[in-house]
């Protein structure tokens, strides 16, 4: 069993901005800048954007943190999101979900530019992925994406099984592995919560990928030998031995999983950073696009 190691594939990725970022400014351009929105005070959200931040800061990225009240009113938020699409400096948007419940998702989406949706969430940007046009593709598919082609996971041919069917992991993940490409050109089954026999399905995959955010669901006997398994999850759970007083699990019961495996992700540090590896490489190409 080999480990997809997402903290080295998204430092090599980080390190290759950097170098870029260096070379943009000794030829005078601007910074790549990104600008973010969180409303309230969820917690995993909070550690997200804050990740999200830092690693612009490692980068040699501008980043920008609105921050708004758990009541704010919608049109507060659209406006602010009006301002940053009419920013010149400002080269991508994001909106953390979830939001609050009196906002809606849909019409926040929808009103960010989408040359600046380097979330891949707008409707026009997703379009262009079903596609396979060159677009933003949402952070967590594309960061998978990146994972696997940076240990040269062979896809061609094999069967992945997607679990779970957001717009923001599995959706797009079914698209991505199902392109005619590298990585990709897979045979793709997508499951969910009504998915019938998903322990026989899984028990067929060559590729799993757990984006259903049950924790420890995936267990060995889902798992064929041999398979190369993605998980998306991250659960907080109590732990007072931890500092922090949490520690993270994912979707894959990764003690009895991961000896099945040829590779699987740990969690943490598998696909979490990725996730802001592409969201950093999206914002990039956002602003030489423009620039
Ligand atoms: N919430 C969970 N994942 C994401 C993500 O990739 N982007 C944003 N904006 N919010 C999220």
């Amino acid at each position: 069993m080999q480990i997809l190691d997402g903290k080295a594939a998204a430092q090599a990725i980080k390190n290759e901005l950097k170098i870029e970022v260096a070379q943009m400014s000794i030829e005078g351009k601007k910074k790549p800048h990104l600008a973010a929105i969180l409303v309230g005070k969820n917690g995993a959200s909070e550690t997200y954007v804050a990740r999200k931040v830092k690693a612009c800061e490692e980068v040699g990225f501008k980043s920008t943190l609105i921050r708004f009240e758990e009541d704010i009113y919608k049109i507060r938020v659209l406006e602010e999101i009006e301002k940053l699409n009419n920013d010149p400096d400002v080269d991508g948007i994001l909106v953390q979900l979830p939001l609050p419940k009196h906002i809606s998702n849909e019409e926040v989406i929808n009103a960010i530019d989408p040359d600046k949706d380097v979330d891949g969430f707008h409707p026009i940007t997703a379009g262009k992925m079903m596609q396979g046009a060159a677009t933003f593709v949402p952070a967590t598919p594309c960061g998978i994406m990146l994972l696997l082609d940076h240990f040269k996971i062979q896809t061609d041919g094999k069967h992945a099984v997607v679990i779970g069917r957001s717009n923001i992991v599995g959706r797009p993940m079914s698209i991505l592995l199902s392109n005619n490409s590298n990585p990709g050109n897979c045979t793709v089954t997508i499951c969910h919560s009504h998915t019938k026999n998903l322990n026989e399905i899984c028990r067929q995959a060559d590729i799993i990928v757990a984006a259903l955010g049950k924790p420890e669901t995936i267990t060995a006997e889902m798992v064929k030998e041999g398979a190369v398994v993605i998980d998306v999850g991250i659960t907080r759970i109590t732990d007072a031995s931890k500092k922090s007083g949490f520690r993270l699990i994912g979707d894959v019961h990764y003690e009895t999983v991961a000896p099945k495996c040829s590779w699987i992700t740990p969690v943490p540090g598998g696909v979490g950073p990725m996730t802001i590896a592409a969201l950093l490489k999206n914002t990039f190409l956002s602003c030489k696009m423009k620039n």
